[in-house]
């Protein structure tokens, strides 16, 4: 039950204090335990938040382990397209997130009635979407692609077929260079994948001869033209725990930064600097969610994520067709 003037979901999350001396780790496993619930969590949430997690993963790893659950509930640890995600996937399971205004400036870069609009001009087009949009641009969709697949996807398109890709520019323009396509890119981008200085980024790769630079392919071509490797958040901390090199300039959201140290102490992991002095490299809408609005959230089992299931089943749709071919590519178990 909620308490009386509790504040609901709709502003955000439930701003109900925890106490203090509560061991939340603790407290979380055993409402864990008690109401059958699983933790999904993406590698750029707060290290606390990780090591509570039943599963880290990248967006495709995510989406896959929500699909097969067998957990009653799912407290997604990501931002909002993450659990909308997991809802599509997996009905009948309750999903909640720890803060409801942790979204995404590039999913919030395609309003669906804009690009609705945008398609209706290109009828001979299908689209392929990168999974960070909202429930209703993967409706609008043929294909979704994460940043582990993708290339495989829009390879499995036959070449004369004109392609739309959305709502990521800069992962539309690496996809165009590594697999000679023309896709017509949507206007949007990461305000986190964008910030990184090539400048800083060239000045510190003098200063660290040694190091190879790693990057996600959100970046900005300039930024990934620095880079001796180029992958979605998992295959950054594999090719980490694998190269033989002893450090990396990490041009990606900095919370990846807690695997790749966990898994190889003895490496030296620099993050890729921003154009700025603040802290952008950190996504402001992952970094909303907290040990106590997880532990509230499982208490309380708000916020949930729900969705007409007309919108799921459009949205289910191109989800099927991304997981069936990463099943064919050996992408997914
Ligand atoms: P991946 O999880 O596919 O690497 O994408 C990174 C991202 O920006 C998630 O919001
Ligand atoms: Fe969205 Fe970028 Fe944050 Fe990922 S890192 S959730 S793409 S704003």
């Amino acid at each position: 039950m909620l308490p009386a003037n509790s504040i609901l979901p709709e502003g955000g999350f439930l701003d109900i204090p925890v106490d203090p001396e509560l061991d939340l780790f603790s407290a979380i496993d055993r409402l864990k335990k008690e109401k059958k619930a699983v933790i999904l969590a993406h590698y750029y949430q707060e290290p606390d938040i990780q090591d509570v997690a039943d599963y880290i993963g990248d967006s495709l790893g995510l989406a896959q382990q929500a699909s097969k659950t067998e957990a009653d509930i799912i407290l997604f640890a990501g931002v909002h397209f993450m659990a909308e995600t997991a809802k599509i996937l997996n009905p009948s399971r309750k999903v909640i997130v720890p803060d409801w205004k942790a979204g995404c400036s590039l999913a919030d870069s395609a309003p669906p009635a804009l690009f609705r609009q945008f398609k209706q001009k290109y009828p001979d087009h299908i689209v392929i979407s990168y999974i960070n949009c909202t429930a209703e641009i993967k409706a609008l969709s043929d294909i979704i692609c994460t940043s582990s697949n993708a290339v495989h996807i829009v390879e499995s398109v036959p070449p004369e077929q004109p392609i739309i890709f959305a709502p990521d520019k800069n992962l539309g323009a690496f996809l165009n260079k590594k697999t000679g396509r023309n896709m017509l890119l949507w206007d949007g981008a990461c305000m986190v994948h964008e910030i990184f200085s090539r400048e800083k980024i060239v000045r510190l790769k003098h200063r660290h001869p040694e190091a190879k630079m790693i990057a996600h392919p959100e970046c900005e071509e300039a930024v990934l033209a620095e880079a001796d490797f180029i992958g979605s958040t998992t295959q950054l901390l594999k090719f980490s725990q694998t190269d033989s090199s002893s450090s990396f300039i990490v041009a990606t959201e900095a919370g990846i930064l807690h695997q790749m140290q966990k898994a190889s102490p003895e490496k030296t992991f620099i993050p890729a600097p921003p154009n700025n002095l603040c802290a952008c490299n950190e996504c402001p809408h992952m970094k909303l969610n907290t040990l106590e609005k997880l532990y509230n959230a499982l208490l309380y089992e708000v916020p949930e994520i729900q969705m007409e299931e007309s919108l799921r089943l459009a949205a289910k749709l191109p989800m099927d067709r991304m997981m069936e071919i990463s099943r064919k590519a050996g992408l997914v178990g």
